[in-house]
């Protein structure tokens, strides 16, 4: 149930779940089927109760129906209510297809809308530029955003979209970046009021102050970039753990973000009993 604006709220962020069929190479190679399955699991158990779960683009690996249908088994055990954003990987009219009772998903053009009745306005973005590797809002959708933006008069507001809007120095993935970046940047310094700016698409955490707010990127649920700042054009993944956010609102404190590994860690130490096996 949404919250009044005193309440504290938190949103899981999980993102790049890439969900393959079985058999095929990709899938072979990261699992992510099962890693997302995992991923559902961890949220569904842990003690930090979500209101609400973001999914932040690359819902899956080739934008097949098949693929769609995978993801909506595993989501269907999310206790929560779930979003989905389009990535670079995605194919929207598939993904509306599959997910016709996502009824907040617009039926033509891009899957743009708004998650009200919560203290934060969610606004969610899509940057799918079909056939490409990088990101495009468009004239339409920037002007869209603008003006929902200035509508809300009452609440801050947080903008998810799947492509991070600046350079992040891991060369490689700057090349499939926004395309549009500087025009959102534009729309988003006319704003006060945006509590933050999430993306996917880098397959790490990053953040950068920019516009006047804070724009920061959320890990993969399946395999990680490497992290190979500077000149160096080469693109690998590395074992890191699967991650996830979540963000913790409260009226007085504002938005905080913390991140959390998906693997059963076990307590080592606590108060009551000492030291744990
Ligand atoms: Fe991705
Ligand atoms: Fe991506």
């Amino acid at each position: 149930m949404p919250k009044e604006k005193a309440d504290p709220m938190l949103i899981a962020q999980l993102s790049d779940c890439h969900v393959s069929v079985p058999g095929e190479e990709f899938s072979n190679l990261y699992h992510t089927a099962d890693r997302l399955t995992a991923a559902v699991r961890h949220v569904n158990e842990s003690v930090n109760v979500p209101d609400l779960v973001f999914l932040t683009g690359d819902l899956v690996n080739s934008g097949l129906v098949a693929e769609y249908e995978l993801l909506r088994e595993i989501i269907a055990e999310f206790k929560f209510p779930t979003y989905l954003l389009a990535g670079n990987h995605d194919d929207r009219d598939n993904l509306r297809q599959v997910f016709p009772d996502h009824d907040y998903l617009p039926r033509h053009g891009h899957l743009r809308y708004v998650v009200d009745g919560w203290p934060l306005k969610l606004i969610c973005l899509d940057t799918n530029l079909p056939g490409k590797p990088q990101g495009l809002l468009g004239p339409e959708q920037l002007k869209w955003l603008d003006a929902e933006l200035a509508a809300e008069t009452r609440r801050r507001v947080i903008v998810f979209l799947h492509h991070p809007p600046f350079a992040t120095g891991l060369v490689s993935m700057d090349g499939m970046g926004l395309v549009d970046a500087k025009a959102f940047a534009e729309v988003i310094g006319r704003h006060a009021h945006i509590e933050r700016v999430l993306c996917g698409h880098l397959h790490r955490s990053i953040q950068r102050l920019m516009a006047g707010t804070l724009v920061q990127t959320c890990p993969s649920t399946s395999h990680q970039v490497q992290l190979l700042l500077g000149e160096k054009n080469e693109l690998a993944t590395v074992k890191e753990p699967p991650e996830y956010l979540l963000h913790y609102w409260h009226d007085t404190d504002g938005l905080v973000t913390h991140s959390d590994y998906i693997r059963d860690y076990t307590v080592a130490w606590n108060v009551k009993d000492g030291v744990q096996d």
